[in-house]
């Protein structure tokens, strides 16, 4: 008798090894979208109506290793009775830590500190060096007031921050008010049509010319041109980016700027949060193509 076929899961990229081992258990490997039952895909996979129809009419689920699903045209998958799910909440503590991590590197000028020392830069103590700015009684602007945002705002007040938000929904303050309050200014929207570019020269030029520009959320949220020309033009104190308009490229200008913190799109990469992230993956795989239900993260 030959054993029952299991599923074939094709995964666009490496998981963590305990996800990996995971699929193995239930799942057979697809060596190409095409063909496969189930994908894992991640943010910078372009999952399209042509992605959806190479990958061939065995495909029931898309498995978004993240909470962002920008590049995945979930109406073409419905159409096609395809189910995509996505991966909240296990990573809020992760992306909400990175942002007050670039907060606090960018305020107390931590990078540039310790660019200063690996560069064999001469330095010593003294009452007026390296002066940076304090968190406390300072004010945090949250644009996006979600489950990432929110957690950047309990964080912050930890901090001392007086903490103001806004959200396109309704709520909070409207967004210009927040831009013309606050010493720092952290974006986390989802990306949408509505929200490419929210942040661009009107929107910067309303900021206080010390105020801080953070963004972990998706790199055309804030036009970086803008972004550039107002830091280059000490228009704004300084920016912390973990998220740029066209991955892995980081425009010169910015890497120039000493008042610039820059990270590699990093802001779910924990152990912990990069694990619960692949387990999640596998749930909504396991419900779609073994159990016959809707994964618990199903989009629409
Ligand atoms: C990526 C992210 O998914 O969750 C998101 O939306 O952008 C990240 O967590 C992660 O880097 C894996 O590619």
């Amino acid at each position: 008798m030959t054993a029952p076929t299991r599923p074939a899961v094709h995964v666009t990229r490496r998981l963590p090894d305990r996800v990996e081992a995971a699929l193995d258990a239930t799942f057979d490997r697809a060596p190409e979208p095409s063909g496969a039952d189930g994908l894992v895909t991640v943010p910078t996979d372009v999952v399209d109506a042509s992605f959806l129809d190479a990958a061939g009419p065995r495909l029931r689920v898309v498995a978004q290793f993240g909470v962002g699903y920008d590049n995945v045209d979930v109406a073409a998958a419905s159409e096609r009775g395809i189910v995509v799910a996505n991966t909240p909440d296990v990573l809020t503590a992760a992306v909400a830590e990175l942002t007050l991590g670039l907060v606090l590197a960018l305020l107390r000028r931590i990078a540039e500190g310790d660019r200063l020392i690996r560069r064999g830069g001469a330095w010593e103590l003294a009452p007026t060096f390296m002066l940076g700015r304090g968190l406390a009684g300072r004010t945090l602007g949250v644009v996006g007031w979600g489950r990432i945002g929110r957690e950047v705002g309990r964080l912050a007040e930890a901090y001392g921050m007086r903490v103001v938000w806004t959200r396109r929904s309704g709520g909070g303050v409207p967004l210009d008010e927040l831009l013309r309050e606050a010493d720092v200014v952290s974006v986390h929207t989802p990306l949408t049509e509505e929200t490419r570019h929210l942040i661009a020269a009107r929107e910067l030029a309303l900021m206080r010319p010390y105020a801080v520009l953070v963004n972990t959320s998706r790199g055309p949220v804030v036009d970086e041109a803008a972004l550039v020309a107002a830091l280059r033009e000490g228009r704004l104190g300084g920016a912390a980016l973990d998220v740029f308009e066209r991955e892995p490229e980081v425009p010169a200008e910015l890497v120039a700027l000493e008042n610039v913190v820059l990270t590699p799109h990093v802001g779910s990469a924990t152990v912990e949060a990069r694990e619960a992230m692949g387990m999640l993956c596998v749930d909504a795989l396991r419900a779609v193509l073994l159990e016959g239900r809707r994964p618990a993260n199903a989009l629409d």
